[in-house]
């Protein structure tokens, strides 16, 4: 799949997003090694806390179903559906993705249709992960 092709999936999914305490729908599109992508949208609560963000969605998706090797996720989000800047992954996000692909290709788009091209090692340098652990 081309990078437009994963960043359209990424769009397509900001209408699914359930999103009626923040207005801030965030969509995602992971792609696996062997070509399956998988997406995902934020979906949040009213205990707040419990909201899952699209990453994790679509990571979460993906893991359930087999896959672990990932190579690249494009990330787009905007309050009220409209995307202005980049969507930056947050910190828990940025930790579940390493846990996995530590280096994958992250992905963000503006306004503009811009694409901003990042490894995730950039987004969490000293990261913590399983080396430290044994
Ligand atoms: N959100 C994501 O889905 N991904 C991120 O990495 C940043 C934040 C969501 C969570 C919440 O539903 C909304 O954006 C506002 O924080």
């Amino acid at each position: 799949m081309t990078k437009q092709e994963l960043c359209q999936k990424a769009v397509d999914m900001l209408k699914m997003a359930y999103v009626p305490y923040s207005r801030f729908p965030v969509g995602a599109a992971l792609e696996c090694d062997d070509g399956t992508v998988y997406t995902g949208c934020n979906i949040e609560n009213a205990g707040y806390t419990p909201t899952n963000c699209a990453e994790r969605t679509a990571v979460f998706k993906a893991v359930s179903e087999g896959e672990r090797q990932f190579d690249a996720i494009c990330i787009v989000g905007g309050k009220d559906g409209v995307l202005t800047e980049y969507a930056a992954p947050c910190g828990v996000c940025r930790q579940v993705l390493q846990e996995f692909a530590p280096d994958l290709e992250v992905i963000l788009v503006n306004s503009r249709g811009e694409t901003l091209d990042l490894t995730l090692r950039e987004l969490l340098p000293y990261g913590f992960d399983n080396s430290y652990l044994g």
